[in-house]
Parts: C-alpha cells; structure tokens; sequence
C-alpha cells in the first residue's frame, strides 16, 4: 500500500479498474470507477459490505449530475444550488448510464459534488464519476484521517491512499430524498436539517421500518470496539463501576480529572458542535488503540448538528 497526494497515480489505478482510498470533506472514501464493475465489487468485498447496500456517486460539479440521474425535482435543485459542492447527497432517479451493480439494482442513485480540492481535481481527471462509501469495515467508525484507512485495510489488497490530510467536516453526508413533493431526510449528516428546511421548508425524516434498504439506518454502526455508553448521569456510571477504566467525552470548560481511573478528553472547550464533529471519530479511533473499559458520554442537545451526532453516538452504542 502507497500512501500520497499524487492524483495522477490515484488515477491511474481507478482506470484501470482498481479501488483507491480518497480524501473528502466529510469522512475518507474507498472509490472505484462506477464503469469498473471489477472496483465496484472489490470496495464491497474490502470492507465486508452486504451487497445490497447501494454505493454514494461522486461527480465533480453539479452540472456534471444531470447527466447521471432522469429527473431533478425544483426541491433539489435548491438544494443543489444552496449546499453543493459540500456535505449533501441527493438520492434522485438514476439514469441508465449508471450501472445496477453501483445502487444494488434500485432505481435512485445517491449523488454528490464533494467539496474537497484534492479530490474534485481527481474527479475532473477521470473519464467517469465514482462511487465510494466510507473507508472503514462495515459497520466501524468511519476514518477522518488517511492514517485510520491505513490501519484498517493495510493488510488488505488495497493499492494507494491519496492523503488529504483530516477531514474538515469529519461526519458524513446529509442524505436527502424526494418523494412525491416531500423531502425526505434518509441520513442525518454533516448539513443540519434546520439547514435544509430553511430552503425547502418542513422535511420528513425516514423512518427505519420504511426504509430498511438505507443502512445508514442500520441499528449497529460507526461503532468503536471498547464500549461506548452515552448517558446523562456520568456519575451514576463510574459510581456502579468504580474500578473501570474509563475516558469521559465532554465539552466546555476544562476538567482535571482527581481520580486516576478516569480521563477526561476535551472535544471543543468552546461547545462548539462543528469542533466536535470534526474531531469525534478520530477521538474514538485514538481511544480505541488505548484500553479503557468504556467510553463515555453525555447526549448533546437535540438540534442542529447535536441530532447528527446523537444519531451517530447512538448507534454506535448499539447492541450487535
Ligand atoms: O459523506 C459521505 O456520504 C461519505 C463520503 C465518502 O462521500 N460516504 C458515505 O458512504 O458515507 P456510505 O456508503 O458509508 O453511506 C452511504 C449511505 C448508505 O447508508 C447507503 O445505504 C445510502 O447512503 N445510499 C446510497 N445510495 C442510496 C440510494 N440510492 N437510496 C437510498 N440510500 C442510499
Ligand atoms: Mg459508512
């Protein structure tokens, strides 16, 4: 595996069908040309993804998306116009340039224009767009950074990682729907729903019965290996397990922490949400490498990027 910031050797193996690890705004990607049907399957088979799980395609400008999908709804294309480049996907009909084995046979395709200068000046050196999900196995915390694609897949036939440095967002992408007239909310993401709905006016957000074939939804996801456990009374926790090993989450003024069995890591001293987004995976990620019995936190506050990070937090924290 070469790791770098090369795009015409990044490049050079997307046309010949292979997979690369890129950087975006949001969370490191594992991409292959949607042409290659041969770097399609090997990204689901490098991350252990059930292939019934469609893949996001990545196109350089939003001129460049009505050439892969049938149909732009007047909604999305304010959405378009409001939040692209950026962290927004927008699920439309897909046209019939776009293979079946890119969106595991349905009839929509995901899309967006991703708004990380490295990778735009890939894409516009390709002949196609591509398609990537994140860069982690199925169901782990998504990499921020090209050194988490590294450690995860570094063992595995994965040819070169174009290092973009860490991720300026560090949550994935808002992903957005249109049925009927409505707006549909299928991911939580990286562009708040008050963001969207100040644009479009009030969305929905899919429900999991409904929309089982999104497993951005599914329960267990973005999971670290120690246990995580977000709770509003931290001190009922370490009081139940005083000889634990644990890391608190937190925000705000700085703590020091008088009893050795628990650390505190600081996310954003000035309760900034967007600080924390950037640096929650990547915290999970270097906590993992230490052995704590658990990882704590408390639930943010339920709006704007608070509801992300409470969905992240809470399916991370999910049960197998
Ligand atoms: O920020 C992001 O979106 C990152 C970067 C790399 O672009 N990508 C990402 O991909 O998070 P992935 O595969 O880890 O998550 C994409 C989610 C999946 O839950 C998938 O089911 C859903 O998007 N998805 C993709 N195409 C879809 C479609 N046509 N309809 C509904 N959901 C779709
Ligand atoms: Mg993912």
């Amino acid at each position: 595996m070469e790791i770098g910031t090369d795009i015409k050797r990044a490049a050079n193996y997307l046309n010949d069908g292979d997979v690369v690890a890129i950087p975006t705004e949001t969370v490191y990607g594992l991409a292959a040309s949607i042409l290659s049907e041969k770097g399609i399957q090997k990204i689901y088979q490098l991350k252990g993804r059930p292939n019934n799980n469609p893949l996001i395609v990545h196109v350089a400008s939003i001129e460049e998306i009505s050439k892969w999908v049938e149909v732009w709804p007047e909604k999305a294309k304010i959405l378009a116009d409001a939040f692209m480049p950026g962290p927004i996907t927008l699920v439309l009909p897909k046209s019939n340039k776009i293979p079946h084995y890119v969106t595991s046979g349905q009839d929509t395709v995901g899309i967006r224009v991703p708004n990380h200068p490295l990778f735009v000046e890939l894409l516009k050196s390709l002949p196609a767009p591509l398609a990537a999900p994140s860069a982690n196995p199925s169901n782990a915390t998504s990499a921020t950074q090209a050194k988490h694609v590294v450690s995860y897949f570094k063992n595995k036939d994965l040819p070169y990682v174009l290092d973009g440095g860490a991720c300026t967002n560090g949550l994935e992408s808002t992903i957005v729907g249109f049925e009927k007239n409505e707006v549909v909310i299928y991911r939580v993401g990286a562009i708040t729903i008050e963001q969207i709905e100040r644009w479009v006016g009030k969305v929905k957000r899919a429900t999991t019965k409904k929309h089982t074939l999104t497993p951005g939804m599914f329960t267990r996801h973005y999971a670290p290996k120690t246990p995580l456990i977000m709770t509003d009374d931290l001190d009922a926790y370490t009081k139940q397990y005083p000889e634990a090993h644990v890391a608190i989450l937190y925000t705000g003024k700085k703590k020091k922490s008088s009893n050795a069995k628990i650390t505190y890591i600081n996310l954003s001293e000035s309760d900034n949400l967007e600080e924390v987004g950037q640096k929650l995976y990547a915290t999970l990620l270097a906590l993992d490498e230490q052995s704590y019995d658990a990882l704590l936190i408390q639930p943010f506050p339920s709006t704007d990027l608070g509801i992300t990070l409470n969905d992240r937090l809470t399916r991370a924290t999910a049960k197998k």
